[in-house]
């Protein structure tokens, strides 16, 4: 190391030492990480008690650097506005590489991340989402064509399997065959063990990631990942071998697209494309479709005006009908706010000085715009621990009061999809079933990988409506 780097070193450091953070937690890092994995959402509504709309956490694995959260407008929008070239987001996200691939659209930045944005949004939005509109019925519809009335079932178990399989076919454009099928098995076993503590810190740990066989649980990973991946080359080379680029699922899409020299995406491109699509769009949907079940069904008079709307639909199964009913679109805000199953956007660290709500924060800083605490700011929100989804109804929120999907150049790019989706299948089932809550226990919320679902697998008891 030659002095002039050590001096930089010595000034950045006496720098952060001038610049006091915001509100800093002063309890020690590992217990503020033990408390942000155990009780995340009791954790940040302790901090905002405490500190309020800005605070500053550590937490071991990252070098432990300081992670500012803020849940005010002005900040979200201040933090929304910073050139993406002063941020790195491949500091909190690095660790997902060896499941989501490094081409994923996760681990671009700048001018390739914009690529990759403006060749997946359209397939997610507008009009082409008409094109999932029977399909997202027919497979909730196919899902649940077995129960009969009495049969208890867990929602947590049910919503992901019709979630993936609309993904998959959305994303494919493949009836369920042999491939969907294994592969619905492998990613759903897959994605529920990297959502258990040892399997997950696998990922936190690079030490642990030895390859010592099956036996060991990098080495299982590593086989169950193949697995994964042989299904998904197979796809793209039958597809190739078809010549079957074309279409409106997103694999013809991705292969039929070309960047600025004329090339074709890799295999590897694509798959890790499919996989980050696959992985991101399905287990987030079906945590919020099993909230709001548990929602609509612990609060009647939503259940009944819900109801209401949905009965002057009579038999008709029109998506596009359903998608405007304006009390079912409040349902799946409110829902969203109350529990915004990702409770911040991606974590971004600062490479230059950057301003947020007249805060200076220098390189290495981490900013975290957290949308659960922004959703419960009771300034923007009155009551905001109270389930009212008349208050979407009553009033418009601004994109930095209102953001489950997150915002600006990395906002989620499924959102439109999801709302969609969301209002097919709550409808598609509402209108065929009657659904009670089959336990009375208090429901609160758990961590399950990067979401957070409801305790106790809402199991619910079903009466097939015809049979009534
Ligand atoms: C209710 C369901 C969903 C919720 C609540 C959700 C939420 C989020 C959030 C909070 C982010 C981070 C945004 C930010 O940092 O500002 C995100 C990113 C992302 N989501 Fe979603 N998401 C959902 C469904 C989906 C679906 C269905 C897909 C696609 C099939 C998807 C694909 C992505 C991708 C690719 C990103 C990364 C975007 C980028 O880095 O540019 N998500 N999502």
């Amino acid at each position: 190391m030659n002095s002039r780097t050590i001096n930089s070193d010595y000034l950045r450091q006496a720098i952060k030492l001038i610049m006091k953070l915001p509100n800093e937690i002063c309890t020690p890092a590992w217990l503020q990480t033990l408390q942000l994995i155990a009780q995340p959402t009791k954790f940040l509504e302790t901090c905002a008690a405490k500190y309020g709309d800005i605070f500053t956490v550590r937490v071991l694995g990252f070098n432990s650097p300081p992670l500012v959260f803020f849940s005010h407008p002005q900040a979200i929008s201040d933090c929304f506005a910073i050139p993406a070239k002063q941020l790195d987001f491949q500091q909190a996200t690095h660790v997902f590489k060896p499941l989501f691939g490094e081409s994923s659209i996760v681990f671009q930045d700048e001018r390739s991340h914009n690529r990759q944005r403006q060749l997946l949004m359209p397939p997610f939005h507008g009009d082409r989402l008409k094109n999932y509109g029977q399909l997202i019925c027919e497979i909730t519809k196919n899902a649940t064509k077995n129960w009969i009335t009495g049969t208890k079932i867990s929602m947590q178990k049910i919503m992901p399997d019709i979630t993936l399989e609309i993904i998959l076919q959305v994303i494919f454009g493949i009836n369920s065959g042999v491939h969907d099928q294994r592969l619905n098995r492998y990613l759903s076993s897959l994605l529920e063990d990297i959502t258990k503590p040892l399997y997950s810190s696998l990922f936190f740990f690079p030490p642990l990631q030895q390859d010592f066989g099956t036996w060991s649980p990098w080495g299982d990973f590593q086989r169950r990942r193949e697995q994964i991946d042989n299904l998904i080359y197979a796809e793209i080379s039958a597809r190739r071998w078809q010549n079957n680029a074309v279409g409106t699922n997103i694999l013809s899409l991705l292969m039929s697209a070309r960047d600025e020299n004329g090339q074709q995406m890799t295999d590897k491109e694509l798959r890790d494309q499919l996989i980050s699509l696959l992985l991101l769009g399905y287990e987030t949907t079906a945590s919020v479709l099993t909230w709001a079940f548990y929602l609509i069904h612990s609060h009647p008079d939503v259940k009944n005006q819900l109801m209401q709307e949905l009965n002057v639909l009579g038999d008709t199964t029109n998506p596009e009908e359903i998608a405007r009913l304006p009390y079912l679109n409040a349902v799946c805000q409110e829902t969203l706010r109350i529990y915004p199953i990702a409770l911040i956007c991606t974590p971004r660290m600062v490479k230059e000085t950057v301003e947020i709500i007249g805060n200076k924060f220098t390189s290495g800083t981490v900013l975290v715009p957290c949308i659960y605490l922004a959703h419960r700011r009771f300034e923007t929100y009155p009551e905001p621990q109270n389930y009212q989804p008349k208050r979407f109804i009553q009033q418009k929120f601004s994109p930095y009061e209102y953001l489950p999907f997150g915002g600006g150049y990395r906002g989620c790019i499924g959102a439109a999809f999801s709302m969609y989706e969301m209002k097919l299948v709550l409808a598609t089932l509402l209108t065929q079933f009657q659904l009670i809550l089959a336990d009375k226990c208090p429901v609160y919320p758990v961590r399950r990988g990067i979401t957070i679902v409801p305790s106790g697998g809402v199991p619910m008891i079903v009466t097939k409506k015809s049979a009534e």
